[in-house]
């Protein structure tokens, strides 16, 4: 089979030999440095590919919304979930309850109120939850500080009934506004020592802290350089994207999903139309120093310059291409995980050209 003739576009390739080396080498490495791992399911959202990082000694799943977890949870992928995420409100916590019984839970909490809601509801239902406090290194969404702040909320936390205090996390994402690899490093570092020097803190204050939990694909292999990490949550290194090679360590080759997408208009020598815009290719901007809403494998100085709902129009810088309707091309999404939100189902090629039909079933578990 030939996936570029025999599938119909626009639509999401994955090559299996890719995705199954991202996840051998990131569990490789989190082996070699005694850190437990713990995929982020958001990017893939995909029963087969959960299964491929827990087969490579994942110890259990990250989510961010319950009914990912759900999803996966069901599907058998794992029975060990962290929500990295705020569990707000009674419809919300009441999920959460239900879902205790099926598999081992762990929260991310960042205030006294929201642990103290969970707190009750645990309490009365005499059920024991595991909180991780999530803090800020510097991506400044959700998480306080590290230090002094964190040391408060983790003193009320660990007295409330119901919760055991496990640890603490960070979403070390901003290390991707680096321009260069030095600086991402550097970014990681600082991230991953916030991190040790307030577990330690807490400890001497006699809070045992088990869980240390860092995560984002950009910085991998430096936040965890700091000694004292436990745990490591990447998600995006499943398929890597545009946003992630740019600093050269991993290059195109290792891109493992891609768009695929027909020339379906050649109105000018300059300009071609796509079958894929803005709800196949989603709309996260390109990462600085690229231009478009993604990266054209055949044709890597071509930009898509603008999207509509199903158009992209790909613009060429030196007038001309010889790319021509019915052309089928490759684009890797500027942000993976969006994109896959998007779609029903991955279509899995194999290295021999089979074909499987993998569903994305935690699809839009926005709740
Ligand atoms: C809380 C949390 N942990 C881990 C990750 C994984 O980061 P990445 O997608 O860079 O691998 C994310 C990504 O959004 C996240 O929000």
């Amino acid at each position: 089979m030939n996936y570029r003739v025999d599938l119909d576009t626009p639509c999401l390739v994955v090559h299996t030999s890719r995705v199954q080396q991202n996840i051998d080498e990131m569990a490789a490495y989190a082996r070699e440095h005694g850190i437990a791992m713990r995929p982020h399911q958001k990017t893939h959202k995909c029963a087969e590919i959960g299964k491929m990082q827990m087969d490579a000694g994942a110890i259990g799943i990250t989510c961010a919304k319950i009914g990912e977890a759900e999803a996966l949870v069901d599907a058998g992928v794992a029975n060990d979930v962290f929500l990295a995420y705020q569990i707000v409100g009674p419809k919300k916590i009441a999920r959460l309850l239900k879902l205790m019984d099926r598999a081992t839970v762990s929260v991310a909490v960042d205030g006294v109120e929201m642990a103290q809601s969970l707190s009750e509801a645990c309490h009365a239902a005499g059920k024991t939850l595991d909180v991780i406090i999530e803090m800020n290194t510097g991506l400044n969404r959700a998480g306080i500080l590290p230090g002094e702040e964190t040391e408060r909320l983790a003193e009320e936390v660990a007295a409330m009934p119901g919760l055991r205090l496990k640890g603490i996390m960070t979403h070390e994402g901003h290390v991707a506004k680096a321009l260069d690899q030095n600086e991402l490093d550097g970014y990681g570092v600082d991230a991953g020592q916030a991190m040790i020097d307030t577990a330690n803190r807490l400890r001497d204050k006699g809070i045992p802290i088990e869980v240390v939990s860092v995560g984002s694909t950009p910085g991998s292999f430096s936040t965890t350089q700091v000694d004292g990490i436990t745990e490591m949550r990447p998600g995006t290194y499943a398929f890597y994207d545009n946003a992630i090679f740019r600093f050269g360590r991993i290059g195109p080759e290792r891109c493992a999903l891609r768009i695929l997408a027909t020339i379906v208009s050649r109105p000018s020598p300059d300009r071609a139309v796509i079958d894929a815009g803005s709800k196949t290719l989603a709309m996260d901007p390109p990462p600085p120093g690229r231009k478009g809403h993604g990266y054209i494998v055949e044709a890597p100085d071509a930009v898509i310059a603008r999207v509509s709902e199903e158009h992209g129009v790909i613009e060429f810088p030196e007038g001309n291409s010889t790319l021509a309707v019915g052309d089928v091309i490759e684009i890797i999404p500027n942000h993976v995980c969006p994109t896959v939100n998007l779609q029903d189902e991955l279509f899995a090629v194999a290295d021999d050209g089979s074909i499987e039909t993998w569903k994305i079933i935690a699809r839009g578990t926005v709740r």
